[in-house]
C-alpha cells in the first residue's frame, strides 16, 4: 500500500490509463477490460485492474489538477513500477481548427501552475510527451480515421480563469488547447524515466463557446480510450 492508493504488490499493470473522473476510471474498466478487478477506493478515487487483448492494463482516477494527478503518478511509478502512463481526459480548444469531439495528442505541455517554477528553482521546464507513444497514437487516430492534431497543450490550475482574456496570449503562439494535468505527468514521467501521453477530447471551445453535450462526449471518450489501448498494445 502506498499513501493514497491502497493496492498491494502486484496488483497495478505496467500500463496505466489515467482519466480525471474516478467513475471514468470504473466506467472504462467495465467497457474495456477483462475480469477488472478494483484495488482502489482510498478517497473513492478508484483503481482497477483488468486484460485488454490479453494484455493487462490499470486505469487509475487522478482528480483534477497538477497537485492531484502528480500524488498518483510519485505513487504508480516509484510504489507499482508504472511504465507506461496514459492520460485520457478532456479539453478545451484554443483554436478555431480544433474542432468539438476532435482528438488532441498533447506533445508538450506549458504552464501557468507554480509547482515547476519551485521544481527548477524559477527556470523553466519543457514537459514533453514520450515520442514512440506520441507517435503511435497519431497513427493508430490516422487508421482510424478520427480528427486529430498534435501540439501543445497549456496545464492549468484554473478551470474558471481569473482573466477570461488571458487563453488567448496561450492561442497566440498555437497552444492547441487547454486542461489541467498534463504538465505534471510529463514532468514526473521524464525523472523517473518512464513513458507518458496525453490523449484529450474536446468538450467545449474557449474560441466559440460551444460545448459538448454529455452523450457525443462519451462517445469521443471511447474512441479515444480505444486508441490509448491500441497505442500500449503495439
Ligand atoms: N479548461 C480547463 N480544463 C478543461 C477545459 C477548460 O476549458 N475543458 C476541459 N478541460
Amino acid at each position: 500500500m502506498s499513501i493514497h492508493i491502497g493496492a498491494k504488490e502486484g496488483e497495478i499493470a505496467d500500463v496505466v490509463l489515467l482519466p480525471g473522473d474516478p467513475l471514468r476510471a470504473q466506467e472504462i474498466a467495465q467497457r474495456f477490460l477483462h475480469d477488472p478487478v478494483c484495488y482502489n477506493r482510498v478517497r473513492n478515487m478508484l483503481g482497477f485492474t483488468g486484460t485488454w487483448r490479453g494484455m493487462r492494463v490499470s486505469v487509475q482516477g487522478t482528480g483534477m489538477g497538477i497537485p492531484s494527478i502528480s500524488i498518483y503518478v510519485e505513487e504508480l511509478i516509484r510504489e507499482y513500477g508504472a511504465k507506461i502512463l496514459m492520460r485520457v481526459g478532456t479539453c478545451g480548444s484554443l483554436q478555431r481548427d480544433v474542432g468539438l469531439y476532435h482528438l488532441v495528442l498533447a506533445q508538450s505541455a506549458s504552464s501557468d501552475s507554480n509547482v515547476n517554477r519551485r521544481r527548477f528553482r524559477g527556470l523553466d521546464f519543457a514537459p514533453w510527451a514520450d515520442f514512440d507513444l506520441l507517435s503511435t497514437a497519431f497513427q493508430v487516430a490516422r487508421e482510424r480515421g478520427l480528427p486529430v492534431h498534435v501540439g501543445g497543450v497549456i496545464s492549468s490550475d484554473t478551470f474558471y480563469q481569473p482573466d477570461p482574456e488571458e487563453w488567448k496570449l496561450w492561442a497566440r503562439y498555437g497552444v492547441m488547447a487547454v486542461e489541467m494535468e498534463a504538465s505534471g505527468l510529463y514532468t514526473i514521467a521524464l525523472r523517473e524515466g518512464v513513458k507518458a501521453l496525453t490523449l484529450l477530447t474536446v468538450s467545449d471551445s474557449l474560441v466559440t463557446g460551444e460545448l459538448t453535450s454529455a452523450e457525443e462526449r462519451e462517445k469521443g471518450m471511447l474512441s479515444m480510450v480505444e486508441v490509448a489501448l491500441e497505442t500500449a498494445s503495439r
